[in-house]
């Protein structure tokens, strides 16, 4: 394995490995502090294709201000480590002047999609996000680039940004990996005490019983959602800071849900910690976790 903190070593790695050896390549893109969330993306990717990329690197451009830039956890041994065990081939690891250099002034926004849920909660987040995977997907040019459901809006933009900017990569999503309690693994919950890790259970819980009177007929949005912000609000710790209905594959918010797959989207602060969840209903018998390409 190799450790890569340069763009132009990077591209010319990637483009032998394409060029004169004809062996695909899977990229995983990470901020670091990897988990089992991560590690699975990076098991698909092992198995599909021929070579191994995963990136680590924390994107300031994503972080808003007063946001956890600084003290996201960043642990570059650690993770080596890891993916060492895991067969990959390549780390890129580009720190953030190789990123953006002197005078980096192009951004990619991704237009309606990004207005939403973590898009209005965070302006300028999916901007950040859309712009340094533009910058990796150029860099790299894998034939496939893994991502989590678990971020279930950042997966939708990217397939969006991959469609229509033209990239010869196949977006591929995979589903959300949660610890036995039901809570989403996540690298923000390294900020989480005891009690709040046992608090945040109540995300998964209220999305589950949401998914239970979904099953049972209720079709009503409005009626979902409250639910889930009650369920949510009798847990002291947990602040609940949206909940959404929406379209899963447009984010376009509902009132009345048909046989169109829904998106039911959470961001709730633990405490101090702001943690993201969602599940898919879906009144096929797909389920919500179902590996979904593009
Ligand atoms: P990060 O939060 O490190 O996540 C990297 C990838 O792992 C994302 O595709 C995310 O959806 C996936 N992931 C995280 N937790 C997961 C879980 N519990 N189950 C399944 N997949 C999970 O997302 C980012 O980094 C950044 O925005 C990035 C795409 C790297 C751009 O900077």
């Amino acid at each position: 394995m190799e450790i890569i903190n340069r763009r132009q070593r990077m591209s010319s790695v990637a483009r032998k490995i394409r060029r004169e050896q004809d062996r695909t390549i899977g990229l995983v893109p990470t901020m670091g502090a990897l988990h089992e969330g991560h590690l699975s993306l990076v098991r698909e990717a092992r198995r599909m294709c021929d070579v191994v990329v995963v990136s680590v690197f924390v994107n300031p451009a994503q972080f808003g201000p007063g946001e956890d830039y600084e003290r996201y956890p960043r642990d570059l041994t650690k993770d080596t480590a890891l993916l060492t065990d895991y067969n990959v081939d390549y780390i890129f690891a580009p720190t953030v002047e190789e990123m953006y250099p002197k005078g980096f002034a192009t951004y990619v926004t991704i237009e309606g999609l990004s207005d939403q849920l973590e898009g209005a909660a965070r302006p300028g987040h999916f901007r950040g996000v859309a712009t340094v995977v533009t910058i990796l997907l150029n860099t790299v040019r894998p034939d496939f680039a893994f991502f989590g459901q678990k971020d279930a809006q950042q997966a939708l933009i990217i397939k969006r940004l991959v469609r229509d900017l033209a990239f010869d990569s196949e977006i591929v999503v995979l589903p959300t990996v949660r610890e036995d309690s039901g809570l989403a693994i996540s690298s923000r919950n390294l900020y989480l005490s005891a009690d709040e890790q046992a608090a945040a259970r109540v995300i998964h819980s209220a999305l589950v019983q949401v998914k239970t009177a979904y099953r049972e007929g209720e079709r009503n949005a409005g009626r979902l959602a409250d639910s889930i912000r009650s369920i949510i609000e009798a847990e002291p710790r947990a602040r609940l800071d949206y909940v959404t209905v929406a379209d899963a594959e447009t984010l376009e918010k509902l009132d009345k849900l048909d046989d169109k797959s829904v998106l039911i989207a959470v961001a709730v602060y633990i405490g101090k910690t702001r943690l993201i969840d969602n599940t898919i209903l879906s009144s096929a018998k797909k389920k919500d976790t179902a590996m979904a390409r593009s």
